[in-house]
């Protein structure tokens, strides 16, 4: 029987695993260097802990949701995002940071969906994301952003990133704009597609991110939210937009910006990376100020704010620029033996070796002089040893340089006082 992974996942090895692990460390120590904390959730929860959060309307929770029901029949659904569980996590742990501080998270996290698979959108992918939990003042807004932006012009990819911006209110600015959208699109009803049909009573405003209708003339101009904000609120998006101008950060505001999550308020952004052959668009980060999420997770009344970066999106735009990744590490020696017998001396050396840190391999089993030669050559090893039967009993080590080739006889001691300078 042939059995073969999941359509949209992935086997990780190799250098792309090896990518991959670097650009999360590298994330891991900006996150640390703007004081936030690494959490981690579990791979699955309630499943109406990412109903409620996400929003039943949404296509996260209507369709791309793994859902099962665990033998006491209680339904569970794989986490498709990680605010949900850091919210639900900060409330049942009581992780709160005093009054006017908020508490700072950061995850990386593998997430799943059931979306059609294509280039950057799997069913089983990583995000590196960050909370802000208990936000007081806008300033974290700005902050927010920055980091999102610090994290693109790290990696070089400022040339080819566009930060989208927008600010959604609060839920009862956005009812009265869904009723107004509800209106409009109704006149449209018949060049609408059947999801976006179906969201006109439920959930208008997600037609505006529907993959194809939000591509329609129509859609683009409909009625934007921006009218029904208060003066409070347009004074708040001025401050934040002001604050990312001070610290030269380019944006544009897109008005149908509206993020495929129920729990936004205030402001949303995305990063967005325009790809330099195809000029096709993918968002890599995503994210924004959320309200009531603590509350009606059952926290306290405090608000929320972060975004979250796909980790296959940043590596596809990595390839994109040509990024320097490091290269693989290589073995600084390899070890080869004549026989069985020297072998087992080549393993004492490298027991010590390995417990001075020092990355020793050798190929079991090849007794040829030449072939481990072409062994160390191949692995890119800055020392080659090769043990003899005569040489079992004897202190000092053939020992050659592989790049300037000079041979020497060498302890044990010497070797290690050697390769530590
Ligand atoms: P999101 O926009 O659903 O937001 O996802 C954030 C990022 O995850 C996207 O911009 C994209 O890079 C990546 N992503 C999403 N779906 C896929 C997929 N199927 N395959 C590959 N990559 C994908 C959230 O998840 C929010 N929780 C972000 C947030 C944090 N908002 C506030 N805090």
């Amino acid at each position: 029987m042939e059995f073969k992974k999941p359509r949209g996942t992935t086997d990780w090895y190799g250098s792309n695993l090896n990518k991959l692990n670097e650009i999360k460390l590298k994330l891991q120590n900006l996150a640390i260097n703007f004081g936030f904390q690494e959490i981690v959730t579990p791979t699955f929860e309630n499943l109406n802990l990412f109903k409620k959060s996400i929003g039943e309307v949404t296509d996260i929770a209507q369709k791309e949701l793994y859902i099962f029901q665990d033998k006491k029949e209680r339904w569970m659904a794989l986490r498709p995002e990680g605010t949900s569980s850091v919210v639900r996590a900060y409330v049942e742990e009581k992780l709160f940071a005093n009054k006017n501080n908020a508490s700072k998270f950061f995850y990386i996290l593998n997430l799943f969906r059931y979306e059609r698979p294509q280039n950057g959108r799997l069913r089983e992918f990583h995000q590196f994301g960050v909370e802000y939990l208990n936000v007081t003042n806008h300033l974290y807004d700005i902050e927010c952003i920055l980091l999102g932006n610090k994290i693109i012009e790290f990696f070089g990819l400022q040339k080819n990133v566009q930060l989208k911006i927008n600010y959604l209110g609060n839920f009862v600015q956005r009812q009265e704009w869904m009723n107004k959208l509800k209106n409009y699109f109704d006149q449209y009803k018949d060049q609408l597609s059947d999801d976006s049909k179906n969201r006109l009573s439920t959930n208008p405003l997600r037609i505006l991110d529907d993959k194809i209708d939000s591509k329609k003339d129509f859609v683009i101009n409909a009625p934007k939210l921006n009218k029904f904000l208060n003066e409070n609120d347009k004074k708040i998006f001025e401050d934040i937009l002001n604050g990312l101008s001070t610290n030269n950060i380019n944006y544009v505001i897109d008005h149908n910006l509206v993020r495929g999550l129920d729990y936004y308020t205030g402001i949303v952004f995305e990063f967005v990376y325009i790809n330099s052959n195809s000029k096709i668009e993918s968002t890599i980060i995503g994210g924004g100020r959320y309200s009531d999420l603590i509350k009606q997770t059952g926290g306290p009344n405090e608000i929320g704010l972060g975004f979250a970066m796909g980790l296959e999106r940043l590596l596809i735009a990595l390839e994109d620029i040509n990024y320097n990744f490091q290269t693989n590490k290589t073995p600084e020696i390899v070890i080869g033996a004549s026989s069985y017998e020297s072998s087992l001396a080549a393993l004492h050396y490298m027991n010590i070796l390995r417990d001075n840190n020092i990355f020793v391999v050798m190929d079991f089993g090849n007794y040829k002089k030449d072939k481990n030669v072409k062994y160390a050559i191949k692995n890119k090893a800055n020392y080659f040893i090769f043990i003899e039967d005569k040489d079992i009993c004897n202190p000092k080590l053939n020992v050659e340089n592989m790049i300037n080739h000079n041979k020497e006889l060498l302890t044990i001691d010497e070797l290690l006082t050697r390769i530590n300078k």
